[in-house]
């Protein structure tokens, strides 16, 4: 986009970021549709609304700070995965492929039941997931536990409740499980899950294949078919499959690849070793999404594609019947849902460098740019404006200097406060991952569908804050 767009040039121009915001966008009262959710539109007046109501109406009955997710949008996202991965799967007689919504995205009773009614299967990661999937009725067969420090507890939970999968993920953890389970009278089915050693194009605290971290046992050093070895042995045990998950935020289906080769490579030398095909392949989550309009991430048809390809490739190669797959979208399809809605309270100019925007919210309702230098858009959404754009921060009210959501953003320089702005895809990672940092209460999460907002999520209030304060 050229500068020239403006004559008179952005405010601030001297201190040009890099990236997305190197340059203002033609017309900031554009909302590129990659970014925001499929129902989010300006109406002529200028105002901004999502599912068919205005964002004013909607802060003056849920308040701001607000996360709106666009229900209709969540479930065609649960469709696409589903229909892409089921069509792959179906080219083959026999074959068949599963999609795990990854709840620590975001969980909640109303999303558990969308994710029931849409067909897709639960990954938890914790027993507080497992008890909000249970309570919304998504059955237990269906639900996969993660983790690379499940309790005692938590194991014992899972496996009474019948969970249809527990991803074991240390050798202490096969014994774990397995002693559970015949104590239980069970035999629970798990998978292993690997380190295949890709180096994921991610932030570091998001990738997770490399082998020098906490999650997953390395294929390296044949440590990975060790395990294997002691899960085949243990009565409690049904060994149904290998699991990878490369990390997150990820755009490229190379490491993927890499990934689906060296799980099938470990599929085979199973085979030969212990004449036992595994059944299931699962290869993680951590598709990315658009955070900006320079963000391209792939459609759920061509990763499913990419995927299933490879593995069909490998299987062909290595004589082995093709496994089922899984995948375990949690951002994909949570991710591009939800905006936050906050009000601007300060808006404060420094000359030459650039107008710091305070908005009711921050760091306890969207740690992502503190935490992993996260980038993210903002629009001015309560109306239209023709003012030129001006280079601003979008900083939170806590007491924190890196209390900062929106790094560097073009708003229009008629900016004040009462005016509302919104952040889009914060639908993962953001409410599920909220503070109650210098004691904010948390939003609240409003689904808006077709005229119609209710709150799933409910705002904290001070006496939730009080009730745990137990004095
Ligand atoms: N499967 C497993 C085993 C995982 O560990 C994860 C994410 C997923 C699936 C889902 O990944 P997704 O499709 O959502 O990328 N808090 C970080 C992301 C941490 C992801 C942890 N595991 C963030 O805000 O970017």
């Amino acid at each position: 986009m050229s500068r020239s767009a403006h004559p008179a040039g952005p405010r601030h121009a001297d201190v040009l970021p890099e990236g997305h915001y190197a340059a203002p966008p033609a017309d900031l009262n554009q909302l590129d549709p990659r970014v925001w959710s499929r129902t989010v539109g300006r109406n002529a007046d200028g105002v901004v609304a999502v599912g068919g109501i205005d964002v004013t109406t909607l802060a003056e009955q849920f308040g701001t700070p607000a996360y709106f997710l666009d229900e209709a949008d969540f479930r065609a996202r649960c469709r696409a995965w589903r229909e892409a991965f089921q069509e792959q799967g179906e080219e083959r007689e026999g074959e068949g492929a599963d999609v795990f919504y990854a709840g620590k995205a975001f969980l909640s009773r109303a999303v558990v039941r969308w994710l029931n009614e849409e067909g897709l299967n639960l990954d938890v990661c914790s027993t507080g997931e497992l008890a909000t999937a249970l309570a919304a009725g998504m059955p237990a067969e269906r639900i996969a536990l993660h983790g690379n420090n499940k309790s005692t507890a938590e194991i014992e939970r899972a496996v009474g409740e019948g969970v249809g999968r527990i991803v074991l993920d240390s050798f202490q953890e096969i014994v774990r499980v397995a002693h559970i389970a015949q104590r239980l009278g069970k035999r629970q089915k798990v998978q292993i899950r690997v380190t295949v050693g890709v180096e994921a194009h991610t932030h570091e605290f998001i990738a997770t294949a490399h082998e020098d971290q906490k999650f997953g046992i390395p294929l390296a050093g044949g440590q990975a078919a060790e395990a294997v070895r002691r899960a085949l042995k243990l009565d409690g045990l049904e060994l149904i499959g290998i699991h990878s998950h490369i990390g997150s935020q990820i755009f490229d289906t190379s490491g993927f690849e890499v990934a689906a080769h060296r799980v099938v490579g470990l599929l085979k030398e199973i085979r030969d070793e212990h004449g036992v095909e595994l059944p299931e392949i699962d290869l993680g989550g951590g598709l990315g999404i658009a955070y900006t309009s320079e963000d391209d991430p792939r459609e759920p048809q061509e990763i499913a594609k990419a995927l299933r390809d490879i593995v069909h490739r490998e299987c062909d190669a290595a004589g082995l019947a093709v496994p089922r797959l899984s995948v375990e979208p949690g951002r994909a399809i949570v991710g591009p849902t939800a905006f936050t809605l906050y009000e601007v309270g300060t808006v404060k100019e420094l000359p030459g460098l650039r107008t710091y925007v305070s908005v009711d919210g921050g760091m306890s309702d969207n740690i992502r740019t503190a935490l992993y230098d996260a980038e993210y858009s903002v629009a001015l959404v309560s109306r239209a404006s023709t003012a030129e754009p001006m280079l601003s921060r979008v900083v939170g009210k806590h007491c924190e200097s890196g209390d900062i959501v929106v790094r560097d953003a073009f708003l229009p320089a008629d900016l004040a406060p009462g005016d509302l702005i919104a952040v889009p895809a914060t639908g993962a990672y953001c409410r599920s991952m909220a503070s109650n940092y210098n004691h904010a209460l948390r939003p609240p999460v409003v689904a808006v569908r077709d005229g119609q907002a209710r709150e799933i999520v409910r705002r904290e209030t001070e006496e939730d804050l009080l009730r745990l304060d137990v004095g």
